[in-house]
């Protein structure tokens, strides 16, 4: 049997909160780790023979629930994130690029975005996408406003095209922390993805772990309806 080739991995990376909590931390230290397994995991996937795309969910529509502290915090942390990790872009030769509906964040996290897609623009071993004030609903929502606007028909084909995601199909999804939900990921994407559940918090996942559920993944029976 030819093994699955894994060529776009989307990870909801969860349970940043109940790290720092298991800790007597706070909960904004979790978030803080959580950047750092970010590199290393983004690292391990630019050296991957096959992966092409990596895209994580670092901040849902949903998230604006939470206190207005820890908010404040994650803005901050992705600013910092986005500035800080462009030397790293660069090394390694990743391209960034953010989904969702961005409209919603200060002007300097916005250019702060800009430019570090504007940066690793021609960047090519890997393209990390952060998934930021995404929501799956809301932005197949936007897709079929923007083919609207176009005055296209409706059709798989305009509504996939007109979506964030410039790769349309998820081989493999993973969730950290245990939670056996999408949480309004990648919804339309996802409709044929692999899925992966591991008790691990995101603080403590690593590139070892990873590596393991891609193996067990390779070896699945992606049947798409057929026989
Ligand atoms: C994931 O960790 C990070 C974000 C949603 C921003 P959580 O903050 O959801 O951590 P838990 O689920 O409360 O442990
Ligand atoms: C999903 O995690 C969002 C991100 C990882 C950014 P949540 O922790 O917000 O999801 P629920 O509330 O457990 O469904
Ligand atoms: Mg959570």
């Amino acid at each position: 049997m030819n093994k699955n080739r894994l060529e776009h991995l989307a990870i909801i990376m969860d349970g940043n909160g109940r790290w720092a909590k298991q800790r007597s931390l706070k909960r904004t230290s979790g978030h803080e780790k959580g950047a750092e397994t970010i590199r290393d995991i983004t690292i391990y996937c630019a050296n991957h023979q096959t992966i092409q795309t990596l895209t994580l969910y670092a901040f849902s529509t949903e998230n604006w629930k939470r206190p207005k502290y820890e908010v404040a915090f994650l803005m901050k942390l992705l600013e910092r994130y986005v500035r800080g990790e462009l030397p790293t872009y660069q090394r390694e030769n990743i391209r960034f690029m953010a989904i969702g509906d961005i409209s919603k964040f200060s002007d300097s996290l916005r250019k702060s975005i800009a430019d570090t897609e504007e940066k690793t623009r021609t960047n090519t071993k890997l393209t990390q996408i952060l998934a930021l004030n995404y929501g799956g609903r809301n932005e197949v929502v936007r897709a079929v406003q923007k083919v609207i606007d176009a005055h296209q028909e409706i059709s798989e084909e305009s509504i996939g095209e007109a979506l964030d995601t410039p790769y349309e199909n998820i081989d493999l999804l993973i969730r950290t922390s245990g939670e056996q939900r999408l949480s309004n990921y990648l919804l339309w994407q996802s409709s044929y993805s692999e899925l992966a559940f591991t008790q691990t918090l995101w603080p403590d996942f690593s590139a070892m772990e990873l590596d393991t559920i891609i193996h067990d993944f390779e070896l699945r029976d992606r049947r798409y309806g057929g026989i």
